[in-house]
């Protein structure tokens, strides 16, 4: 059984340990989980092992008042082959109750290691994890002292594994932690008298703002006094910690019943601080001229990407055609990976990833390095995986995303994107982009997004009236708003289970209108003027099957049929507020239907394995 898309915790040198990894559970909550459970480990000698299917909640009811210490590791688990179970859920504790291990990856050899050394051990769960575990025990019965037998384990794992693994000795008297990590995030956090580990910072902001970053092949041994840092070969490495500026509380979700609804509602936000971010007062880009020339001396974008920021991407192909004027494409990073299509002479990869950690993006990057191509990562996340290993960073500046379902992200990726497109066209004296008044059409867009989200009542009435109980439903749209579509819909799908297909509107009597029936909802997206309509006529054919229809159209091109209608924005910008509706619809659905709207069943917000 694998476990992936974990959380990890870990704190050593503080007598709240107990406290400090269930806090740190529940701000990893957002990355999808069905179980959760923790060690801690006592001055006195006294040890807890409390593990947990279901919600921290559950957990924290179960370790109740008795469980402290001040050495500590936790985990929060995403099952994959196997079912979610308390046996299952981490840590995993060899069988002479020595080692503990939590683990976020897949092992790909494991049931060969445990056939080769492990054949007399009793095991307790299915997991790869406790195969680890057991394994770094039998060595150490061997006699190897325990950072030994955890790097014998690490040199026999294959390479086709990933993992962040936090191993307690609970023999130590000192403490003492150690971290090994591929591909799968991890991070050491620093403090005074004290250190923690975390798949994400956010989880330790309440204690310390001062993290290390921890390559792959490295080895960290860590006590509360010290972080020792070995590469592969051996050799000790120093390294400085760096500064996470995000207040803790950027991360709360305060009046709002859910995070999605909070984050919906920031877009506005969100696209003023990218403008004070992005533009000093005369209006320059703040893009470093090194980016920019890199960028422009590519013949072709390649923009690699999964799930809404794909879709974000989509729309960026249009904006650095239109206005960088450089052919762009757009592919699926799983995709990518391991069919990469001819490229170009001088090809620019741009990766987009709220998180900076998507695993399948990653594999990309790798390659892309391999090939000496420059790349530049768009993310929210500062420091992250593909951040660091780019040749160039550009930062959403979103704040935080919790909701599984992205939002922000997405629009903020957009914004993002318009702003480098303009750079470019501007470095290459194109007219069009540098009669583009980025900065005076990002505010209409925000006062535009304000004006939605200040108007979502009528929004949830549209949800309770047209979604309510369908088990089905499409998106339709052309051109840009045919990318909106794909996004809306992977929205509705994602958080109200509500099976829905983003399509274009001239495609769906090719076959897939076979599938309106009376009461079908159809969702159409009507922002340009070019294929209004075009698209108008779409809606009458399925209107004439018995769909039940909402349009979204630009205020332009409105009738007093439509029942959103959105404020005009630059033509190319209409995603930023078409998608507000889709995202606020998807919401409201969801919500109606009583689901946990920030944590939809099977998916999880930072997806560390391929
Ligand atoms: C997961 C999330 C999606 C997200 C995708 C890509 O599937 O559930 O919401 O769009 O990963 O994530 P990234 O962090 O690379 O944008």
């Amino acid at each position: 059984m694998d476990n992936i898309m974990c959380g990890i915790v870990g704190v050593t040198g503080r007598q709240d340990a107990t406290e400090i990894l269930l806090h740190g559970l529940e701000k990893l909550e957002y990355r999808g989980y069905d179980s959760a459970g923790i060690f801690v480990s006592a001055e006195d000698g006294q040890n807890y092992l409390v593990k947990e299917k279901g919600r921290i909640a559950d957990l924290r009811q179960e370790v109740g008042d008795d469980v402290h210490g001040s050495t500590g590791i936790g985990h929060t688990r995403w099952a994959t082959h196997g079912v979610p179970s308390r046996d299952n859920a981490h840590p995993h504790v060899s069988e002479d109750g020595r080692f503990y291990l939590v683990h976020n990856g897949v092992i790909g050899n494991f049931a060969q290691l445990k056939a080769e050394y492990l054949a007399d051990v009793n095991f307790k769960s299915e997991t790869d994890t406790e195969v680890i575990v057991q394994l770094i025990a039998h060595f150490a019965k061997e006699g190897m002292d325990a950072k030994a037998a955890f790097k014998k384990v690490l040199s026999l794992v294959d390479t086709s594994s990933s993992y962040a693994f936090l191993l307690m000795d609970s023999q130590a008297k000192d403490h003492t932690l150690y971290v090994a990590k591929r591909k799968s995030p991890l991070l050491i956090g620093v403090g005074k008298d004290f250190n923690v580990v975390c798949s994400d910072a956010m989880a330790m902001l309440n204690v310390t703002h001062d993290f290390l970053e921890i390559a792959d092949g490295e080895v960290v041994t860590i006590t509360p006094a010290s972080v020792d840092i070995e590469d592969a070969e051996g050799n000790k490495v120093e390294r400085a910690p760096f500064h996470v500026d995000t207040d803790a509380s950027a991360a709360e979700k305060g009046a709002y019943e859910f995070y999605m609804l909070k984050e919906i509602d920031e877009q506005p936000a969100v696209m003023r601080t990218l403008e004070q971010k992005y533009f000093d007062e005369a209006g320059n880009i703040l893009i470093d001229q090194d980016l920019r020339d890199a960028i422009n001396a590519a013949d072709r974008l390649y923009i690699v990407a999964a799930g809404t920021s794909y879709h974000a991407g989509l729309v960026g192909k249009e904006l650095f055609e239109k206005i960088a004027g450089v052919p762009t494409e757009v592919h699926v990073a799983s995709e990518f990976a391991y069919n990469m299509p001819l490229l170009s002479a001088k090809p620019f990869f741009i990766f987009l990833t709220q998180s900076g950690e998507t695993a399948d993006s990653r594999e990309v990057l790798v390659n892309v390095n391999k090939l000496g191509y420059p790349s530049l990562t768009i993310t929210n996340v500062p420091n992250s995986t593909l951040s660091r290993e780019a040749s160039y960073t550009l930062l959403l500046h979103a704040g935080p995303e919790i909701a599984v379902a992205s939002t922000k992200a997405y629009t903020g990726q957009i914004a993002v994107e318009a702003i480098l497109a303009k750079a470019m066209g501007q470095d290459k004296d194109l007219e069009v982009a540098k009669n583009f008044d980025l900065t005076g059409e990002l505010t209409k867009v925000a006062n535009g997004m304000q004006a939605l989200v200040d108007e979502k009542g009528q929004v949830e009435k549209l949800a309770a009236d047209v979604l309510g109980t369908t088990r089905n439903a499409f998106y339709i749209g052309r051109g840009i708003d045919y990318d909106v579509a794909l996004e809306a819909a992977l929205k509705l799908k994602e958080v109200s289970y509500v099976q829905t297909e983003g399509f274009a509107s001239g495609e769906l009597k090719h076959g897939t209108i076979a599938l309106i029936e009376k009461g079908t909802p159809v969702i159409a997206i009507i922002t340009d003027p070019k294929t209004a309509a075009h698209t108008r006529s779409n809606v009458q054919e399925v209107v004439a099957r018995g769909a039940n229809v909402i349009s979204i159209a630009a205020e332009g091109l409105a009738t007093d049929k439509d029942q959103i209608v959105l404020p005009e924005v630059h033509p190319l910008l209409t995603p930023l507020v078409s998608v507000v509706s889709g995202q606020l619809l998807a919401y409201y659905t969801s919500k109606q239907r009583g689901y946990d709207v920030d944590k939809p069943r099977n998916l999880a917000k930072s997806v560390t394995v391929e």
